[in-house]
């Protein structure tokens, strides 16, 4: 029995086999174990000589079994590790990331210059009051910008926002709210600039687009002045464009600033051959500005005779049109992703 089973043993080249085996020999049905029960038949003396010889066998069959078991064990290892190497020298696949849109990439820029400038970044909704939108800034009901042409209506009193600045009176509501719930008389200073998406009626070409996004700066506080206005922007339009760059005002009308300005910034590109300037005139709109309107502020419970601010809104695409060489509105809407791509972040 013995000879055969180590035969057999040697013959078992899976695991699988092996088992099989061990159990044909040594396990509870096994022939080894059918030896043990058939010793009740035999002789007190025969016994203990039959009983060692078993005991004998098992233990000779059981050290063959762990022998076989570690050598095919070994085997199946080292044949795993051969059909499983990683040629770590195979270039890897490339995973294409994304980028940030230019705007989103632009209205960060100007976070960050008027962050550090002191402002803080307020929003609001897409979807407006027509008070908010118009009544609140002055804007009389007879106003050319209040027709049908250029607005889209939702309901009556409800509309697309046409402008950022409807985020002045509700800054500005919100402070003076918060200022009766302390119990003080008189409501915090305001220095904030509010981006967001705009929407007017306007049939989309390389300039203008139905929906589009602006910038809107208020600040409001004692002692503030138009000098306070042109020195907040000098600064900004220097850190966005280049410290040699200088800006100009012209006279303007907005019916929520008074007085109102339109504010240019030299515009001129350097190459290899020198300098020269983007655009005939050698200036380039950047936004629209003015001294807030006392009527805003005192619709909106501040008393300018207290207080007084200045406000501004600027056109993202427009500006970021100029700094990047976009020369067709359209472009940061089609989403093409070769335009895109080209504005990876290099952080
Ligand atoms: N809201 C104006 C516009 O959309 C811009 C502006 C903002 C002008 C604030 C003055 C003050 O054109």
């Amino acid at each position: 029995l013995k000879e055969q089973a180590l035969e057999k043993l040697t013959q078992q080249s899976s695991l699988h086999q092996l088992n099989e085996w061990k159990a044909t020999y040594l396990g509870k049905k096994g022939e080894l174990t059918a030896a043990l029960r058939g010793m009740k038949d035999l002789s007190a003396e025969e016994r203990p000589i039959v009983g060692a010889l078993v005991n004998e066998v098992r233990e000779s069959l059981e050290s063959a079994f762990d022998g076989q078991e570690a050598e095919l064990k070994r085997a199946e290892r080292e044949k795993r590790l051969r059909e499983e190497t990683i040629d770590v020298t195979l270039p890897g696949r490339s995973i294409p990331l994304g980028s940030e849109h230019p705007l989103t990439r632009l209205i960060r820029e100007v976070e960050e210059i008027f962050l550090g400038l002191g402002f803080q970044v307020a929003e609001g909704p897409e979807v407006e009051t027509d008070y908010n939108n118009f009544e609140a800034l002055n804007v009389p009901r007879n106003h050319p910008a209040r027709d049908m042409q250029d607005t889209f209506y939702i309901t009556e009193d409800m509309l697309l926002r046409t402008h950022t600045s409807p985020v002045q009176g509700r800054v500005l509501r919100a402070n003076v709210e918060a200022a009766k719930q302390r119990g003080e008389t008189s409501p915090q200073p305001v220095r904030i600039i509010a981006p967001g998406r705009v929407y007017r009626r306007d049939d989309d070409d390389a300039t203008h687009s139905h929906a589009f996004m602006q910038i809107e700066g208020l600040v409001v506080d004692r002692h503030i002045r138009m000098s306070d206005l042109k020195g907040i922007l000098t600064t900004f339009a220097q850190q966005m464009f280049g410290h040699d760059v200088a800006i100009r005002m012209r006279p303007s009308y907005f019916p929520f600033t008074e007085p109102s300005t339109e504010v240019d910034a030299t515009c001129y590109s350097c190459g290899g051959d020198g300098c020269r300037v983007c655009k005939q005139t050698g200036w380039i709109e950047i936004l629209g500005a003015g001294m807030v309107h006392p009527n805003v502020l005192e619709m909106a419970g501040y008393d300018p005779e207290e207080f007084t601010g200045f406000a501004f809104g600027m056109g993202v695409e427009r500006i970021a049109m100029r700094r990047y060489g976009i020369e067709d509105i359209r472009h940061f809407y089609t989403n093409d992703v070769r335009l895109m791509s080209q504005f990876k972040s290099r952080v």
